[in-house]
């Protein structure tokens, strides 16, 4: 098999599309104790598919609002600044994530419902663990196997051999990616996440998600990824996106305060989320 170079990759990366210039905006605006709702409203409006699919999320059972929200004024007065922060990045990289892959490794729409699912259990292990950024884990958890778009569509047919190798020789993910090619989709990943200007706990979370032992700057956020991640490859949702074989890390549960039962409390409410998941 063709073995591809990390440059070539690295370009695959340059290639990516910026975050577009409102979702950009948004997140100036929300680091601004002084904009209102009305400034997020202004700039919001001139992408109006990034519009539509903000409400739809807002109004998903995810957060429990019995009002409807029909306005995005109306959501950032609801739902604060750094939850329409996470909303609009997750809005945003909907279609890179929900591309079609058809004819490469994983199929379509796959890795978006893992990373969808991924972000939702962050949120719920967030809360449990008391951990105060619920929404930075809601982001971390739906960009942390980025790295597998690039790899998916840079080396198509070859990736295939990698996720097979991965969901049927009981390995884990990473390491067939480090035999086969000698760095991982994490390592893609975080890459990805330095060129979109995200924080540096956001990068170490995806490059360690994991290995979340590796972490120092954000040792909680990156363990919250990883057990969020396992979640949902043990129900299901992620397979071939992340292998089968995934052992939890014991230090990142006990990192969190996070045990079997609470677990196990984080997966019944995911799956009550699950049932009505909106795509967004
Ligand atoms: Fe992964
Ligand atoms: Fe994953």
């Amino acid at each position: 098999m063709a073995r591809l170079s990390l440059e070539s990759i690295v370009e695959a990366v340059n290639d990516l599309p910026a975050f577009p210039t409102v979702v950009t905006r948004v997140i100036q605006l929300t680091d601004d104790p002084d904009s209102t709702a009305q400034d997020i409203n202004n700039v919001l409006n001139q992408d109006q598919a990034i519009t539509a699919r903000v409400l739809r999320l807002a109004n998903s059972a995810f957060y429990g609002y019995t009002r409807r929200i029909n306005t995005v004024t109306d959501a950032v007065v609801f739902m604060g600044f750094k939850t329409i922060r996470s909303i609009v990045i997750a809005a945003s990289v909907s279609d890179i994530l929900n591309k079609e892959m058809a004819g490469y490794a994983l199929e379509h729409g796959e890795l978006w419902r893992h990373s969808q699912c991924c972000a939702m259990a962050a949120r719920l292990i967030a809360r449990k663990a008391k951990f105060p950024a619920l929404d930075l884990a809601y982001t971390a958890g739906l960009l942390h196997d980025i790295g597998k778009v690039i790899l998916n569509n840079t080396m198509k047919e070859s990736y295939i051999d990698v996720v097979e190798r991965a969901t049927q020789g009981e390995i884990p993910f990473n390491e067939v990616e480090t035999e086969i090619l000698g760095f991982t989709h994490a390592d893609v990943g975080s890459q990805v996440a330095a060129k979109w200007n995200l924080t540096d706990q956001m990068v170490e979370a995806i490059a360690f998600h994991h290995d979340p032992d590796k972490a120092t700057i954000n040792p909680k956020l990156t363990a919250i990824i990883h057990l969020a991640d396992a979640i949902c490859v043990a129900m299901g949702i992620g397979i071939g996106v992340d292998g089968m074989l995934y052992p939890m890390s014991a230090n990142a549960m006990e990192l969190l305060g996070m045990d079997e039962n609470t677990i196990e409390s984080v997966i019944n409410d995911l799956s009550d989320l699950l049932v009505d998941q909106t795509t967004i």
